[in-house]
């Protein structure tokens, strides 16, 4: 599984966190920035990371802002993605599960480093449990411009 990355500048010493994660666990990533600390625009960000679930590029992505909310409200305007915001393991096990969410957004200003990780981890090994859920995602999908 190819996952993309992205942060803004207040997201991007907890996104370089993720890597080291992946890094040391054999996932694959592709990190769409920021690369530094300076401020950017986290819809910009968003963007990138999403569009590349979105073209199918990557299965999954990881988006992180200051409290995970802006980069979740982008990242959902694009047709296809079903974003997630978590800031609890709960929340990342049944947003795979029921909502096969294809994108985790992380609040770097709200949890720390190892319960991201561990929602990260959820988030990417928890599978869909389709049956009547694939309906009812499917009608998320058709709100889509509405
Ligand atoms: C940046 O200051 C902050 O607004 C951003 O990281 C994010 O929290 C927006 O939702």
């Amino acid at each position: 599984m190819r996952i993309s990355l992205a942060s803004d500048h207040a997201g991007f010493t907890l996104k370089e966190e993720i890597k080291k994660f992946f890094d040391e666990n054999n996932y694959q990533y592709h990190d769409f920035g920021a690369f530094d600390q300076e401020p950017v625009d986290y819809p910009d960000l968003a963007y990138l990371a999403a569009r590349a679930v979105q073209k199918g590029d990557c299965e999954r992505g990881i988006i992180v802002c200051g409290t995970g909310i802006g980069v979740c409200m982008a990242a959902n305007k694009l047709k296809g993605i079903r974003a997630a915001h978590c800031g609890e393991s709960f929340s990342a096990r049944f947003c795979r599960q029921h909502n096969d969410a294809n994108i985790l957004t992380l609040g770097s200003r709200v949890i720390g480093v190892g319960l991201a990780l561990e929602i990260a981890q959820i988030f990417l090994e928890t599978p869909f449990e389709g049956g009547r859920h694939r309906r009812r995602v499917a009608k998320i999908h058709r709100l889509e411009g509405s």
